[in-house]
């Protein structure tokens, strides 16, 4: 009897505790982002978050008077954000009460240029407030606002469709938080979004021929779940960053990726893609870093990659490429960086000697080149570099592959059977810090 009314009052204390020892934590529980989650459907008047709750004005004129209609609005979004925040462990909300939304921490304000008395919300930057919730559908009435900075809070659930009424959207950071659900079709609406960076979240399934329509700068969608191949349309892509590591595309790179004359920065490493890399990709010549290390891509570095002259970074490691290393690339004068290691390649030209000699990061270890150090046996290369790949059966549009060099492993024909790929090692990045990979400092534009 006794020990019962003890458990239920530890019960008691356990359920008082709850909300703090979540704080504590500083994470959210699946159970918790399930449940936020819900929330947020709930709070949907339809299934996908593509209309706003009716009686919105209505609401807030009960309770406070703001005349100036932007900040009224503001004003709604504010008080639904803070109605679906479940932890605040820093605070970050605290002193947003009061009509007065300009004051709010994170607020930014500007005024309208036809009228220099008139504010309107045009920045929020949550950045590393920690905060657990969702995104409520009336943020979608910051329609002037400009930059949306959330990185690294606990938001879950989904990107409510009319996110798409943020028509002045610049910049929209949602990186590392627990968002779900398919590719957020409401940025693709987002007429004069620049800068998107969605990654570190459980986004899935496809990414959308559109986004690469989008006249966008920068692209950031790595650490999510998408799993399709990337659309033949990629290439049309405006940007000068894309950064899509570490999810689960798969298929082609794209022979369009020859138009992409902005690109400075293109990682795609950690995926499966697993067709050839395409000729065209040596129209890049003001890619600085190009790396599509960690995927299974067969076939050879074709000589047209000695045209990326400025080339700092390339990594191919990780692959199933074979065939020699061109020249040209190893000529590049500002390569600094050049890692094809854990692949197939028999043959290092004299001037990749002459740079692995030199100490610059040449990493050519675990291949099939003979007579330098740390390669494969010959029993693992023979049967990959005897069976040259004809690059057009992967269906990417690839033109014949040249004749593979005569082989070293010329001997009887491999068994149908190819070795296993190396083990996809865990890539964990960085949630921020670093060049590539950080986010930019809110609320400017450049300098990411
Ligand atoms: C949160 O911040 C507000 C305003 O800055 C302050 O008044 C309040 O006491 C703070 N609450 C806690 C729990 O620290
Ligand atoms: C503010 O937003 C409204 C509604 O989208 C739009 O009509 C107006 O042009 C915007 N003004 C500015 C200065 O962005
Ligand atoms: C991609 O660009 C090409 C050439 O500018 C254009 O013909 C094509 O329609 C674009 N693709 C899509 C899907 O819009
Ligand atoms: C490539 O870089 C050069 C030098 O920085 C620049 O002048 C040129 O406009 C760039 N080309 C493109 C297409 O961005
Ligand atoms: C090259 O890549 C492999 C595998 O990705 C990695 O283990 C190695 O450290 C890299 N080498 C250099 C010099 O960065």
């Amino acid at each position: 009897m006794e020990a019962s009314i003890l458990n239920l009052a530890l019960l008691h204390l356990l359920l008082l505790l709850l909300p703090s020892l979540s704080s504590i934590i500083a994470a959210v529980s699946d159970s918790e982002a399930a449940m936020i989650s819900r929330r947020q459907l709930q709070s949907f008047s339809d299934p996908r978050g593509a209309v706003l709750p009716s009686s919105l004005e209505f609401n807030i004129e009960v309770e406070v008077e703001i005349r100036n209609p932007a900040l009224r609005r503001a004003y709604s979004a504010f008080q639904a954000l803070k109605n679906a925040i479940y932890s605040d462990p820093k605070n970050f909300t605290g002193n947003w009460v009061g009509p007065f939304v300009c004051s709010y921490k994170g607020v930014f304000c500007a005024t309208f240029p036809e009228d220099p008395s008139l504010h309107f919300v045009a920045s929020v930057d949550l950045n590393g407030a920690d905060i657990a919730g969702f995104l409520p559908t009336e943020l979608a009435l910051l329609a002037n606002a400009t930059v949306f900075h959330a990185n690294s809070n606990r938001f879950c659930g989904v990107i409510p469709e009319i996110f798409a009424r943020l028509e002045s959207m610049f910049e929209f950071d949602v990186s590392n938080n627990r968002l779900v659900g398919g590719f957020p079709r409401a940025v693709l609406r987002m007429p004069k979004l620049k800068y998107l960076d969605l990654r570190y979240n459980d986004f899935e399934g496809s990414l959308p021929a559109e986004l690469f329509e989008k006249a966008l700068d920068a692209l950031f969608v790595n650490g999510n779940r998408f799993d399709s191949s990337l659309p033949e349309n990629f290439g049309n892509s405006t940007v000068s960053i894309a950064i899509l590591a570490n999810n689960r595309l798969t298929g082609c790179i794209p022979r369009s990726i020859g138009r992409m004359a902005n690109l400075n920065e293109l990682i795609l490493m950690g995926n499966k893609l697993d067709s050839c890399l395409p000729v065209e990709a040596g129209r890049l010549r003001n890619a600085t870093v190009f790396d599509v290390g960690f995927n299974s891509l067969s076939g050879v570095v074709p000589e047209s990659f000695a045209g990326m002259k400025n080339l700092e970074e390339l990594d191919v490691s990780h692959n199933l490429l074979t065939g020699a290393i061109p020249n040209g690339v190893c000529q590049l004068p500002s390569l600094a960086n050049f890692n094809f290691s854990y692949n197939y390649f028999e043959e290092a030209p004299p001037e990749c000697r002459t740079r692995e000699a030199s100490k610059s990061l040449f990493d050519n270890s675990l291949n099939c080149i003979s007579r330098r150090p740390k390669q494969r046996t010959e029993k693992v290369c023979g049967p990959v570099v005897s069976c040259p790949v004809d690059c057009r059966k992967f269906k990417c549009g690839y033109a014949a592959s040249p004749p593979p060099p005569p082989s070293l492993f010329s001997s009887p024909p491999p068994p149908a059977q190819s070795p296993p790929p190396p083990p996809p090692a865990e890539i964990v990045l960085p949630p921020a810090g670093g060049f590539s990979y950080a986010s930019p400092p809110p609320p400017m534009y450049k300098g990411y």
